[in-house]
């Protein structure tokens, strides 16, 4: 029976080789170390002035649809080679990882993202700025403005 049981050795140990790459693919969490860490850094704080923190000032971008656009077409995240469903799954551990409970927060999907993340996002900064811009411009400002 020795060579059954070595057999079955090597069979377990391919089995389990399997799960663990099924296991560390399924991982929100692993694919943003993998895809995301290397910038962004484990903890979300990023490495300021050029890469910016995760961990603050994203949930109100999250809250709207020109934020939530904006969120998916940042280079980082719009190539990142992905699909669509995991890279929803990265954002909503994001959310869930480095913003409090009580943040109000709708899940990405993958649906979602297949509608933004291939729309060019050509100057990422002036696109933040203006959306922090208008976040702050009262209703008649931008009546105004739109004259
Ligand atoms: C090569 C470094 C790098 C990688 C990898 C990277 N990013 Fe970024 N990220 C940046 C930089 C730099 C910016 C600032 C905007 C720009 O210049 O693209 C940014 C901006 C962002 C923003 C906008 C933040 C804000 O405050 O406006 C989000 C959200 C984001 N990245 C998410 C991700 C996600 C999610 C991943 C992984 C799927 C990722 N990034 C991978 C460098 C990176």
């Amino acid at each position: 029976m020795p060579l059954n049981t070595s057999f079955l050795a090597v069979l377990l140990a391919v089995l389990f080789t399997a799960l663990l790459a099924r296991a560390a693919s399924a991982d929100p969490r692993a694919n943003y170390l993998l895809h995301c860490g290397g910038c962004h850094l484990e903890n979300g704080e990023g490495t300021l002035p050029e890469v910016p923190d995760l961990r603050h000032d994203l949930d109100w971008l999250a809250q709207t649809a020109e934020g939530r656009s904006y969120l998916t077409r940042v280079p980082g995240a719009s190539q990142v080679p992905l699909s669509d469903e995991k890279l929803a799954e990265v954002f909503n551990w994001i959310f869930d990882t480095f913003y409090p409970p009580e943040s109000v927060i709708p899940p990405f999907s993958g649906e979602e993202i297949s509608h933004t993340r291939g729309l060019p996002l050509w100057d990422p900064l002036s696109a933040r700025d203006a959306l922090s811009r208008a976040r702050y411009q009262t209703p008649q400002l931008s009546a105004e403005f739109t004259k």
